[in-house]
């Protein structure tokens, strides 16, 4: 396959996974996942992982992938690409594996000292896609494979990292989060 199609599917299918975390960053506030508990000295988690965010995220990320599967026959025909349809249960593991992501590192920078907000280089640019592609093989092992093909799966890591670091240092310099990572 071309390295055009592959970087187009790429984007598509990931597209699910990458609006959930800009979408908490909106949404977010309310009360933390963790209540407030602490582990061995630091919180669990951190005020920065809350209930509202994590459902508004997982939520747009959804209607977002039933949106992509209306429109996915038009968009393949008219690029002349084979973009994948989304199976029900792919439409939550994408979006929810994005937040488990999230806070399984949240969770890991707590244990490793590093306060609310701290940059943790590698982790912050890449968890979400761990939490999203792992969820989406635990739930739809035919469809994963069938999809993330390996020039795919390198792609997605690629692309990944430059559009996370780029929203995330847009969102920063308009104001609605406090650190550009
Ligand atoms: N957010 C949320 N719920 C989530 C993820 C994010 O409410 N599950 C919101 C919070 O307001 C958070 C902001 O989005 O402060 C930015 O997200 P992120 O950078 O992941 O959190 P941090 O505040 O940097 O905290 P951490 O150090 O734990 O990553
Ligand atoms: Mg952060």
């Amino acid at each position: 396959m071309e390295i055009v199609a592959v970087v187009i599917i790429a984007f598509w299918v990931m597209l699910p996974a990458y609006i959930p975390n800009n979408v908490a960053v909106l949404a977010g506030g309310g009360r933390p996942i963790d209540g407030g508990r602490m582990l061995g000295g630091s919180r669990l988690l951190g005020d920065g992982k809350t209930w509202r965010g994590t459902a508004a995220g997982t939520a747009a990320g959804a209607a977002l992938a039933l949106l992509l599967n209306q429109l996915a026959p038009t968009v393949s025909e008219t690029l002349s690409v084979s973009l994948p349809i989304f199976p029900a249960l792919v439409v939550l593991a994408l979006p929810f594996g994005a937040m488990l992501g999230d806070i399984g590192a949240s969770f890991l920078k707590r244990r490793t000292g590093r306060q609310r907000g701290a940059p943790f280089p590698g982790i912050d640019q890449l968890d979400f896609v761990v939490g999203s592609l792992a969820l989406a093989f635990i739930v739809k092992p035919s469809w994963f494979l069938e999809t993330f093909t390996l020039p795919v799966l390198a792609v997605v890591i690629v692309l990944t990292v430059i559009l996370h670091i780029s929203t995330n240092v847009f969102a920063y310099v308009i104001g609605v989060k406090n650190e550009p990572w």
